[in-house]
């Protein structure tokens, strides 16, 4: 029987933005039944979704599974109708890339590539339906580093500096030769870096979070100076759902939140946030500015004139207000902050850390 849904495909579903982009999607498109395809390697957490087969029965379904694996590959996208498919599975921390590296080619470039073959063989099979989107979801880390003026923009040179970065930008290039090539109907977006529930607490944001919660030290690499632009993981999903629906297939488009900061900002702003909820003072005295990390990226800023302008998309929620939220959440959800901190989780703390000298 026909199903009355769209099916689509979500690789990486189990992390930060792959959490957040199903359970908001769910919510605010009834249409859309979503098959979640995860590894579950230490940054995907099965227990962020566990509640949806039961709230969503009909429309929601995990496997556990990589894209490294091309029989499952070639198992879910013939079995099922898929409409499109929204690629979040990553390798995505700069610091473990630099650690190594080995996984981030495997996974990102590697991955990506079979992901794309796989696809492009069903999407062929299948007629090449005209509707059939393959979303692949990047980082504005591609372009490099920027000074202290000007903006990234969808025409800025590729000149990615870490190994993350590299690998994200190797699969931004076999993503846009697939569509260039094949005429798969592929549309690739780089965003800022993102804040909000469910990231995983090697990132700068919970990191600071959780350990001004707990008392530990603070490390800031180098002297804090490097900017970001920082983005509300919603306003990225929403942006990602308006260029599945309203994208061109072989169109790039950034995405950024416009509210750069220093990443000493940050953690001051972290440590006063915290000291008012929390009702105490002191935490600015837990800053330990220590060793930088190499080849640290001084600024990334974006531009989102295209998106804006062609796609009608801009951030709805105030760096201020949602940066609120996200300590909230954090302080009511300390349960999944003891879950993720697994054995490797603690291993990878001092792995980072204890190289780093205090200054
Ligand atoms: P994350 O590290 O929190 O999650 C990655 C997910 O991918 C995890 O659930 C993991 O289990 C899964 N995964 C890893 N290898 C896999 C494999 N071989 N097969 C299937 N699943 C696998 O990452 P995130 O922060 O949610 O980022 C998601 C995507 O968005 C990444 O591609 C990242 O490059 C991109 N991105 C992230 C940001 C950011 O600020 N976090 C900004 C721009 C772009
Ligand atoms: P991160 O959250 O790792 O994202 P990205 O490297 O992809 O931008 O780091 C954000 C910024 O915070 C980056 O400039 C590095 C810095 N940082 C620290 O100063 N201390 C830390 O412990 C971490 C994890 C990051």
């Amino acid at each position: 029987m026909p199903t009355p849904f769209a099916t689509y495909l979500v690789t990486g579903g189990a992390g930060f933005i792959g959490t957040n982009f199903i359970r908001h999607t769910l919510a605010l498109r009834p249409q859309w039944r979503i098959i979640c395809l995860d590894a579950l390697t230490y940054a995907g957490n099965a227990a962020n979704l566990d509640d949806l087969p039961a709230r969503f029965p009909e429309r929601y379904r995990f496997v556990h599974g990589s894209i490294l694996d091309t029989k499952l590959l070639l198992k879910i996208l013939t079995q099922e109708d898929i409409a499109g498919v929204i690629h979040f599975a990553a390798e995505s921390h700069v610091d473990r890339s630099i650690h190594k590296p080995q996984t981030f080619i495997a996974t990102n470039v590697n991955g990506t590539c079979q992901l794309l073959q796989v696809c492009q063989a069903v999407w062929e099979q299948n007629g090449k339906p005209d509707d059939f989107r393959f979303l692949h979801v990047s980082t504005d880390e591609v372009y490099g580093a920027l000074g202290d003026t000007g903006y990234f923009t969808e025409q800025s040179a590729y000149a990615p500096n870490s190994p993350y970065s590299a690998s994200k930008a190797a699969s931004d290039h076999f993503v846009r030769a697939w569509h260039h090539t094949y005429g798969f109907p592929a549309v690739v977006t780089n965003c800022s870096n993102n804040y909000g529930p469910y990231q995983f607490p090697e990132k700068l944001i919970p990191l600071m979070i959780m350990n001004i919660q707990e008392k530990r030290a603070l490390p800031v690499y180098g002297d804090g100076a490097n900017i970001r632009d920082w983005l509300y993981v919603i306003d990225h999903c929403e942006a990602l759902l308006t260029v599945l629906e309203k994208g061109a297939p072989g169109e790039t488009y950034l995405i950024g939140g416009g509210a750069e900061k220093r990443n000493i900002e940050i953690v001051h702003l972290l440590c006063d946030l915290l000291d008012r909820l929390l009702a105490r003072s002191g935490s600015r005295d837990l800053i330990r500015f220590v060793t930088d990390r190499p080849g640290h990226d001084y600024r990334y800023a974006i531009d989102a004139a295209k998106i804006h302008q062609q796609l009608g998309w801009q951030p709805r929620h105030r760096f201020e207000d949602a940066i609120e939220a996200t300590v909230q959440w954090y302080l009511g959800h300390m349960d999944w902050v003891e879950t993720i901190r697994s054995g490797e989780y603690r291993q990878w703390i001092e792995t980072n850390y204890n190289l780093r000298d205090s200054k």
